[in-house]
């Protein structure tokens, strides 16, 4: 028995085992605890290890109204997409609601996403899906479309839906995009320009799960830098 044991023995004298078993899972949990300064060093440490001031991508500070000019600039969507989409918004209309069955009937049909159908108001839910679907047809992707776009995303994330679930109705927002676009009088060019807004609204739809991952963890540990390094370091 190590001294440092032995003296705490002799604190809790007679049948006090239940307060010294207290006491160790104390000190036990205190040791697994993360500690923020040792974190800290543990980073810079790494940092110097590798011979020079690590600097944090640059693409770590786009936040908020940036995030959708840097993505819009990033898939290329340019005027004449926004003139392609814009043209059919009035055609999307129709094809949402076809849309928007098949949408429900998927989620329905498997248990692990029917569970998130069973306490809410399907018809408005449906109506909503409905406006987001007639929305890629915008031809505005501007700081209002990227708040909503966010907005639907934290929607998700408040409800613990898994991320893999909204990404796997990919082919079938592909399949409606597709009807509506063959109705374009340059349905090559307006199917590009879908898919480059569906790419644009499912990339915000995912920030805004990592942003909410980011800042809950910023909370325990102190900084979103210090969460992205130490995600960095783990692997
Ligand atoms: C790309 C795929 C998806 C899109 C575009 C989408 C779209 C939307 C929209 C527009 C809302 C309304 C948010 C608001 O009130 O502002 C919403 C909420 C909701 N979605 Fe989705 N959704 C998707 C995937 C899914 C999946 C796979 C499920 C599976 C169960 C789901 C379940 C829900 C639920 C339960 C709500 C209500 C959340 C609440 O009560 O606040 N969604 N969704």
């Amino acid at each position: 028995m190590t001294n440092e044991r032995k003296r705490r023995r002799l604190a809790y004298p007679g049948d006090c085992w239940s307060t010294l078993w207290e006491n160790h899972n104390t000190l036990a949990n205190a040791d697994r605890r993360p500690d923020k300064r040792n974190l800290s060093q543990r980073i810079e440490e790494s940092d110097s290890s590798k011979g020079k001031d690590m600097e944090d991508p640059k693409s770590w500070s786009v936040k908020d109204q940036e995030l959708v000019k840097e993505l819009v600039d990033f898939l290329g969507i340019n005027e004449d997409d926004r003139q392609f989409l814009r043209q059919l918004h009035g055609i999307a209309a129709t094809y949402s609601k076809p849309m928007v069955e098949e949408f429900s009937s998927r989620i329905l049909q498997h248990p692990n996403t029917r569970e998130y159908y069973e306490k809410i108001d399907v018809p408005s839910l449906q109506e909503k899906i409905t406006g987001w679907f007639q929305d890629l047809f915008l031809g505005e992707y501007g700081a209002e479309y990227a708040e909503k776009a966010m907005r639907i995303g934290k929607a998700h994330v408040r409800i613990g839906l898994p991320l893999r679930y909204p990404l796997a109705m990919w082919d079938l927002l592909v399949k409606y995009g597709e009807q509506v676009v063959a109705h374009s009088p340059k349905p090559k060019e307006a199917f590009r320009a879908f898919h480059k807004v569906l790419a644009l609204s499912i990339a915000l739809f995912i920030q805004a799960y990592e942003d909410s991952q980011l800042a809950h963890l910023s909370q325990f540990l102190g900084s979103e830098r210090l969460v992205r390094r130490l995600l960095m370091e783990g692997h």
